[in-house]
């Protein structure tokens, strides 16, 4: 142990976006010390991701909106299979979080009467999204940064953790490496919360940026954390397609939320041409009544443009499929046609949607205040991830915790746009609570020395091999993100996806030899091969998640099932590692809903 550098922490936050962040700042404010983790710089985090808003039921633009309202409608969204807890907690919880986020220094757009202004998305049935223009999730990093630096938390930046030690079965700390040097570090904590983020780097066309490779999902299943939902990986149905070099960036939701629209290249509305049964008699059936919608209308009903993401994806792929694409094989979304209604359209635009109009200009030469944008689905979140304990965000390993998208349950089959937001300041701040008090009530765990040396010995192999004829790392991860792109994708089929579990296990064997030239010192050569087995671990579990779920639902859609099974919607499906190593599936019986709760679901219908 004297070889490594040593840090003692009472929790251990692994991952620094909004869900790290707030865990950690909770923890912090209960007297423990806290050690923060960032695979890359504080503040570079997906979180920045989500633009449009924050959803969360303060019934400041429409005051029919409450937790009931926003607890339904994620049901609803999340198609029935979400931890009812979890969305209970998510919506009663959620408007706190965003009023302390304003205490705290956050600068939202306003109402005229100068309360926080919440803006229209997908399958919320109110505008419900506190937003700063497109930027919120930044904002948001930037508020909890600011208290958490000020509140002494230790921030460990561009660090990789690599493994998770464990003794008698509880987490005791972890093990990884700082990236510039290649130092190795051991971290003793009583408590640990991974707040990792998604694995979209395990597919092609994604709007994860290079550190979402799963690694929270991976570390937590090697320590014999149980994974849940992972058949349920969200398409956001607007990513940039052209030019290449920029595919797969996200194109907000607010871009729609504000009035914009989707057409083929007829320059018809395709999204008219087919509602899901649950949202008949609530979206508009023509432009006008949608128009109107969008400007505040409390009588009319949305536009189809704002059914949830599944759906959206799923029909600008059947679009696509089917000839009517646009030249780059994406389909159109268009704001500029606000023109037509709205005076000072222009101004609007580059108002609330700053990002998006600086992002088409620089990136493409588009201008969106004049022209349509060519959109397609971009793999965005994975609803699946660690099972964890409503109340108190701990998975089924002891001392181990997990918030943010690495958790799972609270989206169900398909999220929301906006509830990732609230959905990691919420259990963020649980997580970092009862991680907190886990810390106090336990002793010091035992680190072994022994398996410590086994973690970093693991973490220098690819040095060792030597190999000059076998891959390099990043055409395994080029080569796994191509197979689950077009094999476990948005559309999905039980003889494909056999294939890819094929193919998995060739990757997994390419992945065990890939060499690594150089040294320790900033390596990404190293840093890829050891991403590897991560994105493979989350592959898997999302390729033999959706071999055991036998129906369409939410995000999760089969070809050769393309219907609902009720007897489906009892179950959701774990993975676990066994002890012969091996990823064992099982359905596990979700708990039955408090009556109290399944008649607020009866009467949102
Ligand atoms: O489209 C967006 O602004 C993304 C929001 C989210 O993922 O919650």
């Amino acid at each position: 142990m004297a070889d490594y550098e040593t840090h003692r922490h009472d929790v251990l936050v692994i991952g620094a976006g909004g869900a790290g962040l707030r865990a950690a700042i909770e923890a912090s404010a209960s007297g423990v010390s806290v050690g923060l983790v960032c695979k890359s710089l504080l503040g570079k985090a997906h979180t920045v991701m989500a633009e449009g808003g924050i959803a969360a039921a303060l019934a400041n633009v429409d005051d029919r909106d409450d937790w009931r309202v926003h607890f339904a409608d994620t049901m609803r969204g999340g198609q029935y299979v979400n931890n009812w807890r979890m969305a209970e907690l998510h919506a009663k919880e959620a408007p706190a979080r965003v009023r302390e986020l304003e205490a705290w220094g956050a600068v939202f757009d306003r109402t005229p009467d100068g309360r926080i202004l919440q803006r229209n998305f997908g399958g919320h049935r109110y505008p419900r999204l506190a937003h700063v223009g497109d930027r919120t999730g930044l904002e948001m990093i930037r508020t909890l940064q600011d208290r958490g630096v000020h509140q002494g938390i230790d921030v460990h930046m561009e660090c990789t953790v690599t493994r998770l030690l464990v003794d008698d079965g509880r987490v005791v700390g972890a093990f990884g490496f700082d990236r510039p040097r290649g130092r190795f570090k051991v971290f003793e904590a009583r408590a640990v919360v991974l707040a990792t983020g998604g694995i979209g780097r395990a597919y092609k066309i994604t709007s994860n940026s290079w550190e979402y490779t799963g690694d929270g999902h991976a570390l937590a299943y090697a320590a014999g954390a149980d994974l849940m939902d992972m058949e349920f990986v969200q398409f956001h149905p607007t990513g940039m397609i052209w030019p290449p070099s920029v595919q797969g960036i996200l194109v907000t939701e607010s871009v729609r939320g504000e009035g914009g629209i989707l057409t083929n290249k007829d320059g018809r509305r395709f999204m008219f041409e087919d509602i899901p049964e649950a949202y008949k008699g609530q979206t508009a059936d023509n432009e006008e009544e949608g128009w109107r919608y969008t400007q505040g209308d409390k009588a009319a009903r949305r536009p189809p443009e704002l059914l949830t993401r599944d759906h959206v994806s799923r029909c600008i792929v059947r679009e696509i499929k089917e000839g009517r694409g646009s030249p780059h094989g994406g389909v159109y979304l268009d704001i500029s046609w606000i023109k037509k209604r709205l005076p000072n359209a222009e101004e609007h635009i580059k108002r609330k949607l700053p990002s998006m109009y600086h992002q088409f200009k620089q990136l493409a030469d588009i201008d969106i205040t004049r022209e349509p944008m060519e959109v397609g689905p971009t793999t965005h979140y994975v609803m699946g991830g660690v099972r964890v304990d409503a109340e108190t965000q701990m998975s089924t390993v002891p001392g181990l915790f997990a918030a943010g998208e690495c958790a799972a349950g609270i989206n169900g089959a398909n999220r929301l746009g906006g509830n990732s937001l609230s959905d990691l300041l919420v259990f963020g701040r649980r997580a970092g609570e009862h991680a907190a008090r886990f810390a106090r009530e336990s002793g010091p765990g035992r680190i072994d020395p022994a398996r410590v040396d086994v973690a970093a010995r693991q973490a220098v192999e690819p040095f060792e091999r030597g190999d000059g004829h076998a891959d390099g790392p990043y055409r395994v991860q080029r080569d796994l993100q191509e197979m689950m792109q077009d094999l476990v994708g948005i559309v999905r089929t039980e003889s494909e996806m056999r294939r890819a579990l094929e193919g998995l296990q060739g990757l997994w064997e390419r992945s065990r030899r890939v060499p690594v030239d150089g040294n320790r010192e900033y390596n990404p050569g190293w840093h890829t091969a050891l991403d590897l087995p991560n994105l493979l671990t989350a592959s898997e579990a999302v390729t033999r998640s959706a071999l055991e779920r036998k129906e369409s639902r939410g995000a999760h859609f089969r070809e050769d099932f393309p219907d609902k099974d009720p007897a489906s919607a009892k179950f959701n499906v774990v993975v676990r590692k066994a002890a012969d190593g091996v990823m064992r599936v099982e359905r596990v019986p979700i708990p039955e809903m408090p009556p109290e709760l399944r008649q607020v679901i009866e009467e949102m219908k």
